[in-house]
């Protein structure tokens, strides 16, 4: 199953760090999960690995190196209160501006698509886009979950219906019970696609970096915990 996390055209909304939450989780359950970092400065690579080595995207993009050769293997030990766990997974990282056109990105989701029988889920990690490029090419992954934030639900949401083609699961993050914004973004999602995943505010996420990391998942709240596993399983489902 090949996953994008896009928030169209509006940035730091989050998708970098769920993607790699939701990557580590898989990992943990031994699912063969493959992270795509499609960031030009580097997204969810660099929240993983301060400086991710090549082969990196942009590298296959430009067909110096092909899809496979350029998938690596790692494993993050991760520090729970009284446990250490490894999880281990798979990861293309970028560093560097993408050749972007439509024939590019259309190979890599067909030959992604190729890998079907080595892998359980590829986790595609967009940038912030206004490029139709980009938006042809997230229509073209099996679900496509949409990060939105409370403060602009309202404008990403109607973009997303004029753009998004395929299966959408949209995803309220940083959601903060208490306030206006929150609740009223609720329920704009909640109008157009009748199901919304509310992730909290999470200190353990805003601080989340390649050195935190290890101790992210042992750290979050309990809400966040169980609305992940609610994302996970939405996905997976
Ligand atoms: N649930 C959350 N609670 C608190 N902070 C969060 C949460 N999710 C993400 N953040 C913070 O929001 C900021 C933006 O996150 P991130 O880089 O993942 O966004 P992005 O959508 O990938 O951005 P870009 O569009 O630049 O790729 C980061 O500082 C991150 O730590
Ligand atoms: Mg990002």
């Amino acid at each position: 199953m090949i996953v994008s996390f896009t928030s169209l055209s509006k940035g730091g909304t989050g998708k970098s760090t769920l993607a790699v939450i939701i990557t580590l989780s898989l990992g943990l359950a031994e699912k063969r999960v493959l992270l795509i970092d499609l960031g030009e400065e580097g997204s969810s690579s660099r929240i993983m690995l301060k400086n991710p080595s090549p082969p990196y995207l942009r590298n296959v993009l430009e067909g110096t190196y092909s899809l496979v050769d350029s998938i690596g293997l790692y494993s993050l030990s991760l520090f729970f209160k009284r446990r250490t766990i490894r999880s281990e997974f798979y990861m293309i990282p970028n560093v560097g501006s993408l050749p972007i056109l439509n024939s590019n990105l259309n190979y890599l989701i067909i030959e992604l698509a190729k890998l079907r029988e080595y892998l359980d889920i590829v986790l595609l990690d967009y940038p912030a886009f206004q490029d139709d490029v980009y938006a042809s090419s997230v229509n073209r992954t099996d679900k496509i979950i949409l990060v939105v934030e409370p403060n602009s639900a309202h404008s990403v949401i109607s973009l997303a219906r004029k753009v998004l083609k395929g299966e959408v699961i949209p995803v309220l993050n940083k959601y903060i019970k208490a306030s206006t914004f929150s609740r009223n973004a609720y329920d704009i999602i909640l109008s157009e696609y009748n199901e919304c995943v509310r992730i909290p505010f999470d200190p353990a996420l805003a601080l989340m970096n390649h050195r935190t990391l290890p101790y992210v998942l042992g750290n979050l709240k309990k809400e966040t915990q169980d609305s992940l596993i609610n994302l996970i399983s939405m996905i997976s489902g």
